[in-house]
Formats: C-alpha cells, structure tokens, sequence
C-alpha cells in the first residue's frame, strides 16, 4: 500500500488529520490498532475548548454535537467551605466550553471519514518505522494476523502516549520533560443528575471533581493514590469519599445513582521534543501529555493537528516547507503555556501525601487570594476556554 500521508492512531488528533487532509485533496490513510468499537466507547475527555468545537463545525461534523452537547458557563471552586464561582463569558471576552464526551467526538470522526472515502483500518497495529530520516519512510504494521507496510511520503504520528511512532525517533535526538505528581484520579460515569455547574473541589481529604456528560449522567472523580486500583474503591467508598470532598455531609447533593464505568488516570505532565524527525510528525499524547486538571489533552491535540495540516497542504500544494519546518517549533508554544495552566491546576487543587504544613497554606493562601482577585480568576478561565492561536 502506498498513500501520501500515512496517520497512525485513530484517536481525536488522527482523525482530525485525516478529515483536514481528505477536504484538501492529500490521500492519507488511518491505521489503528484497536477495533472500532473499542476506540468509540473508550470513556475519556469531555471539556471541549471553542476552538475544537470551531473546527468540528468547520469540517461538517458537528450536527449531533450541536444538538446533544451541553454548554458551560461557569466553573465553581470549593476550598474551605467557600465557593469561587468564575463567570467564564464575563472573564474570557465571551468564551465558553462545551461537554461532550471524547467517544462521541471519535464516533461522529470516524463516520465522517468513512463516509468521506477515508481509509481507517481497525486492527491494523503499526509495529515500527522505516526510513523516517529519508524521503519515502515505510510503516510496518500487522492486519488481520498478516503483516503489511504502508510507502507514504510523510508519517503522522498520532498513536498516543504509549504508540511507536515516538520511539522511531533516535533517543539523543529527543529531550524528555517528565513530571509525574505522586497521585491519580479515581473516575466513574454514573446515572445522577449532575451538579448545576463544574466543579472544582480542594478538600483536606484530596481533590474532586463534579463534572457531567447529559442530565442524566454524572462524571466524578476523586484523587487516588498512584498505584492505586479500581478494586480498593466499591462503590459505597466513592460515594463516601465524594459527599465529603464536595462538601455535603447530608449526602443530599449528588443522588447515588448506579456506577457504570470506573477507571483510574495517573496525573502526569511529559513533552517529547522536537515533535518532528526527518518525515515523520508527531501530534497529540504521542508527544505531550498533561493532568487531566485542566481538561485540555483532547484540546492540545486538535491544536496540533491544525498547524501540521495548515504545513502539510501548502507542503503538498506547492512545495513549500517552511510551515513543515516550523511544525515542532509552532507547536511547542502553546503545549507549553497548556503544561503551565495544567501543574498550575493540579498544584493548587490537590493535597500530595507529603505535602508539608507550609505547602498547605501557600495552596490555601492562593485560593483565597483566586476568591478575591479579579486578575487571579481570568487567569483561569482564559486558559480554561483556550487560549487564542498565534500562527494564523
Ligand atoms: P489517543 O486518544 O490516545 O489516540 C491514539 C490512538 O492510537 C488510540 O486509538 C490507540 O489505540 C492508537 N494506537 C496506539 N498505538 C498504536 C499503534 N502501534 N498502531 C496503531 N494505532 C495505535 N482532554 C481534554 O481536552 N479535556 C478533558 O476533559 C480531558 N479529560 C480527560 C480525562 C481522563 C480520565 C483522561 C484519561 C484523559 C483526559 N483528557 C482530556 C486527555 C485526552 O483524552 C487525550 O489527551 C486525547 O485522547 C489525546 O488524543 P490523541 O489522538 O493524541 O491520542
Ligand atoms: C470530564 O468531564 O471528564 C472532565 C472535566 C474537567 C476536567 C477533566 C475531565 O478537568
């Protein structure tokens, strides 16, 4: 097989690619490892910024969005006993976030592309690169239990934190930034009405988080230890543990409704980079990951997949490179000022185990001063809402 463009990963930033290069007329083709239905209904992100809602609109596929999604307005904090509500209109210049969970983005990407001629194959696991640094690199992957390569003049690297296209890249050519915080987060999806808005919770038992997929479905999580396991945490515990942490010991609050799914994330903050060597263009969690405090994973990724279709059509189109070779550079920028917004959550909301009296007050200190300070609170929901794009 031979294609212009070969995409590893069918996740949100492949199949964004894929969508961007089809409507410009570059062949490409999706290999991904898993199978269809296990990449739609892998339970993961749900805050979208306005700049990926804008794109889904821009490539037509944001019809079920549009009418299933939910829209914030507000985030709330609780510390203390007191509530730092944040009027995102008010303080962003009139943004917004909407909720609308990840596999439902994937499902309505992966129609797209099918019905748009893409080819994705399912189960189509990349095993290695050839000749990235040369001018006709070859992917090597197994389909239906038989090998297959793929001849394509550029690789996109979209295969996630744990794919190979990142480790096709020479170790000394890579620097790592690695930050792994000395906890995770318990997640469940459950049938209860969600609280009004997002919120946010530093409790001294640890942090949760009150966020929602439709009015029917809750998605709650609460700081684990790291090497903690779904089987320490029976439902009656979660439940426990959340009526705490939000603040309601009346348990009135959240309605325990039945739990059907539950999961455990680490809190993790790693860039690779460059996120570029010779052919091969890495985008999403292949090169960067971040704690899921600031809801900005699915984000970061669609902002890279925008500027490496932006460089791969005028690359195609007429030659030039200059966008190409900015890539990694462009790119980097932002993830960085995500990586900052990101710890700067994480930090403030979260009690390490070994976190030390002091610690404790600056965190409590800064909470009070985000209640009180106008400046302290667009901070946040600028960066919350997305922060503009530069390289128009
Ligand atoms: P992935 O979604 O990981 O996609 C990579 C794809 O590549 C996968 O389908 C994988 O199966 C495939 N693959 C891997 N190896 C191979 C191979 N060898 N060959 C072929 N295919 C391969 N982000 C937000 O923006 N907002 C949020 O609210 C948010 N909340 C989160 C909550 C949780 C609990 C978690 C875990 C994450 C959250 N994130 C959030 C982060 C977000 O889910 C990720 O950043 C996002 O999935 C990255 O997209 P991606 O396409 O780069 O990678
Ligand atoms: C989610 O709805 O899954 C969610 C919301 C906010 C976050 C992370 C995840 O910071």
């Amino acid at each position: 097989m031979r294609t212009q463009v070969g995409i590893v990963g069918a996740g949100p930033a492949g199949l964004f690619l894929a969508l961007l290069l089809q409507r410009a007329g570059i062949d490409c083709v999706v290999l991904e490892a898993r199978s269809r239905d296990y990449v739609e209904s892998r339970v993961r992100a749900g805050v979208l910024e306005q700049g990926t809602v804008d794109l889904m609109a821009d490539l037509g596929v944001d019809a079920r969005l549009r009418r299933e999604c939910m829209i914030d307005e507000a985030l709330d904090i609780r510390f203390s006993g007191k509530l730092i509500h944040l009027d995102l209109p008010g303080l962003s210049g009139d943004k917004l976030v909407h909720i609308y969970g990840q596999q439902e983005v994937v499902k309505d990407l992966i129609a797209a592309n099918l019905a748009r001629g893409v080819r994705v194959l399912f189960e189509a696991e990349a095993t290695g690169i050839d000749d990235v640094a040369g001018n006709q690199p070859v992917i090597r992957f197994k389909h239906q239990g038989k090998d297959e390569t793929l001849a394509c003049d550029i690789v996109a690297g979209c295969d996630g934190f744990h794919g190979v296209c990142r480790s096709a890249i020479p170790a000394d050519l890579l620097t790592i930034y690695d930050r792994e915080f000395p906890f995770g987060w318990l997640g469940i999806m459950s049938e209860s009405p969600p609280l009004p808005e997002m919120t946010y919770v530093n409790h001294d038992r640890g942090f949760a988080l009150a966020s929602r997929r439709s009015p029917h479905v809750s998605r709650l999580y609460v700081q684990c230890s790291l090497d903690d396991d779904v089987a320490n945490w029976p439902d009656a515990r979660i439940w426990d543990e959340l009526h705490i942490r939000l603040g309601y010991t009346a348990r009135t609050e959240l309605k325990e409704g039945r739990i059907f799914q539950k999961g455990i994330t680490p809190c993790r903050s790693f860039v690779a980079a460059p996120m570029r060597h010779g052919r091969l263009f890495l985008a999403g969690d292949a090169c960067h990951i971040v704690p899921p405090t600031g809801a900005k994973g699915l984000n970061l990724a669609v902002a890279d997949v925008r500027v490496l279709a932006r460089a791969l059509i005028e690359f195609f189109r007429g030659g030039n490179a200059g966008r190409l070779d900015r890539y990694s550079d462009t790119c980097l920028k932002r993830v960085w000022k995500v990586v900052r917004y990101s710890t700067y959550m994480t930090t403030l909301l979260h009690r390490p185990p070994e976190q030390t009296p002091f610690d404790r007050e600056i965190q409590l200190a800064e909470l009070d001063y985000v209640l009180n300070s106008r400046a302290a609170q667009t901070t946040i929901a600028e960066n919350y809402v997305g922060l503009p794009f530069e390289d128009e």
